[in-house]
């Protein structure tokens, strides 16, 4: 990384509400397999998306997707249905920041929206030759996200033993 800490000073922190962003879409047979479920990549592409729009807000960087984290679903999402995805920067380490985001399905007719993933990405902040950059720490405020600030740097740590565990193999 070329802007270490300690050779520049970070840039002031942002609320998290800077990077919260919400992404809507709908499934289309395109996405989705025979039985007219919405396949997991398709959904993993929006997530990687949605992500990746509230990295760049909190940035102001371009930015890239390090790695992602586990991922469950727990519902199916049917072609017709309205995804919506809600995404914001939990925490920022230094080139690096979580991104937690959570996918919800709205049924067209009743509009009933239902929790159907939710996932941690790694985003990298860049410069224009892929360098790591700095990026500006986020202050949360409110109890939830101070609850996620916490919580996503244990998640680092697991993320760093993972990292570690398989370059020694
Ligand atoms: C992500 C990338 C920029 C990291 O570059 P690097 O030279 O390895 O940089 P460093 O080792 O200095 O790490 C920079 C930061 O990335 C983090 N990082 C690197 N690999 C990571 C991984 N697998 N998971 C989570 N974080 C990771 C480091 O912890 C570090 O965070 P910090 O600055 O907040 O402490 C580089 O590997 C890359 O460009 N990868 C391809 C990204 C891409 O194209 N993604 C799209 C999908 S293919």
């Amino acid at each position: 990384m070329t802007n270490t800490p300690g050779r520049k000073p970070p840039p002031s922190g942002k609320p998290v509400s800077a990077s919260q962003s919400e992404l809507t879409d709908m499934i289309l047979p395109n996405d989705a397999n025979p039985l007219g479920n919405a396949l997991g990549g398709a959904i993993m592409h929006l997530v990687d998306l949605a992500a990746a729009i509230a990295a760049h807000r909190h940035s102001g960087l371009p930015v890239v997707t390090a790695s992602m984290d586990h991922m469950d679903f727990l519902c199916p999402i049917h072609v017709g249905d309205i995804v919506v995805l809600k995404s914001s920067v939990n925490r920022v380490f230094r080139s690096s920041m979580e991104v937690g985001v959570k996918v919800f399905r709205e049924e067209s007719v009743t509009n009933r929206r239902q929790h159907c993933s939710s996932a941690y990405l790694t985003f990298v902040s860049i410069d224009s030759s892929g360098r790591p950059q700095i990026c500006p720490p986020v202050v949360p405020d409110t109890r939830e996200e101070k609850r996620r600030y916490r919580e996503a740097g244990t998640r680092r740590q697991q993320r760093i033993q993972h990292v570690n565990k398989r370059s020694v193999k």
